[in-house]
């Protein structure tokens, strides 16, 4: 098929490589001239694995062509997907100018294709309201979230759960299966409903794992202050098959791009009081490990402190709402000089903040250390180096070690193991 994409960011530029992975060609466009050079060179903008290897095949395959203005090459397409941008405005609304002008471009051009697939987040009602606008242009306007994770979109893409299409009309369903022929045999994984509810399943898949986390976040701080552990309450919950052991993993909370914005954006729509708790104890959550920092080294002001890990999770190089980030900004508010280390972030907008090149540069020197990302290279964290540096407190902010490991660590490294939710190690 040839399928038109606008919007090439981490949603678009996936699912640009991956569509022509499957034999499509595609036309990708995206106004930010300076990533649309950049993507011809076959360097990604952004850092997801395997992304560069890939574009550079795909690019290699001459079945991507990239521009930074919609051409007529548009209207020999037999599809657009649009993944533009929606952020959340000041009010706790999606912002949808970013497709509103993209929909402006469209209309201008003179034949458009038949059907316009919406992968960009959005609040019920705006699927169904491109389509009264184009209702005389095109076959469908189609809602069809996207649920890709930053750090693993190309295994997401290539192997997702469910594909979800809000359709107007079931005659669309044909396209659908064209676009997505490898999976023609595997009809489970469609499900076909109305566009409404495409795009509130969108927003309530993510508000739900929000919820999770600040439900088994919640529980942390009730199982620290009655003296359980919170690693062994979330395998005993996540045991039930009607609750699931994902995200239940205790910690400083959630952040990134989607989870906080769709929360936010469906508590505003829906004015739930579940989903405004789901945020207020969010927010709270860095406070209490520094609250622990705190009682446990007194006065921040002038204490070097290292920090490992500052995106929002591991595999992306995403800083946008990280709980890391924040816990970093309450430490440098507090006084404290941070170093921070983090695999692939090598300058970030906190000027204050001092960036190490290593592990051992960041905890050289310091008086504590601080995991605040769940990186791999952490949980392989040599402890004979905070001996070394003469570190007595390591405050785990995501429970990387196994309470039972970290025991073992503790005892033979001499340290004093904090972590969120689960009784404090201390040796004598
Ligand atoms: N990033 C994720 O992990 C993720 C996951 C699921 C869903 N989503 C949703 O998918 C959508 C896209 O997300 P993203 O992370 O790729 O966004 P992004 O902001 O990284 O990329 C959007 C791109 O659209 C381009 N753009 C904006 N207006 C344009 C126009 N008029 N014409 C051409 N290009 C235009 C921008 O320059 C930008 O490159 C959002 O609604 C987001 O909520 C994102």
């Amino acid at each position: 098929m040839k399928i038109a994409i606008i919007g090439l960011g981490h949603v678009g530029l996936v699912t640009a490589c991956c569509l022509v992975n499957w034999g499509h060609q595609v036309y990708g466009f995206d106004q930010d001239e300076k990533k649309v050079k950049q993507i011809k060179e076959g360097v990604p903008p952004f850092y997801e694995p395997a992304l560069d290897q890939l574009l550079q095949d795909t690019l290699a395959s001459e079945h991507f062509l990239v521009h930074s203005t919609l051409t007529e090459a548009i209207s020999q397409c037999e599809l657009i997907l649009l993944a533009v941008g929606t952020p959340i405005s000041t009010e706790g609304k999606l912002d949808l100018n970013q497709l509103w002008q993209a929909l402006e471009d469209l209309v201008s051009l003179p034949i458009l294709p038949p059907y316009l697939l919406i992968k960009s987040t959005v609040p019920p009602g705006t699927t169904t309201q491109i389509y009264h606008r184009l209702q005389d242009r095109v076959e469908d306007v189609i809602c069809h979230p996207e649920f890709l994770r930053q750090g693993n979109a190309i295994e997401d893409f290539q192997h997702p759960n469910r594909l979800i299409f809000g359709l107007h009309h079931e005659d669309s369903q044909a396209v659908i299966q064209q676009l997505y022929h490898p999976f023609q045999k595997k009809s489970h994984l469609f499900q076909y409903c109305t566009p409404a509810s495409a795009e509130l399943i969108k927003l309530g898949a993510n508000a739900f794992l929000a919820t999770k986390i600040s439900f088994i976040n919640q529980m942390a701080n009730f199982a620290e202050q009655v003296g359980a552990n919170i690693e062994e309450i979330s395998i005993g919950l996540g045991s039930d098959p009607r609750i699931g052991p994902q995200f239940l993993q205790a910690g400083l909370g959630y952040g990134g791009p989607c989870l906080p914005k769709d929360l936010t954006a469906l508590s505003t729509l829906a004015e739930s009081p579940l989903l405004a708790s789901t945020t207020q104890i969010n927010e709270q959550q860095p406070h209490f490990l520094l609250q622990r920092i705190e009682s446990e080294l007194g006065d921040l002001k002038g204490c070097p402190i290292a920090l490992l890990g500052l995106t929002f999770k591991p595999n992306t190089n995403d800083l946008q709402a990280s709980q890391a980030m924040y816990l970093a900004e309450l430490l440098l508010q507090r006084g404290a000089i941070v170093q921070a280390y983090d695999p692939v972030i090598k300058d970030t907008p906190c000027k204050q903040l001092q960036l190490a090149q290593t592990i051992e540069d960041a905890i050289k020197g310091s008086k504590a250390v601080i995991i605040a990302t769940d990186w791999e290279d952490f949980q392989q964290l040599d402890w004979s180096l905070l001996q070394r540096f003469r570190i007595s407190n390591l405050f785990d902010g995501r429970n990387l070690f196994p309470y039972k490991r970290a025991q073992k660590l503790a005892r033979i490294f001499r340290i004093t193991y904090h972590s969120v939710g689960r009784p404090t190690i201390r040796v004598e």
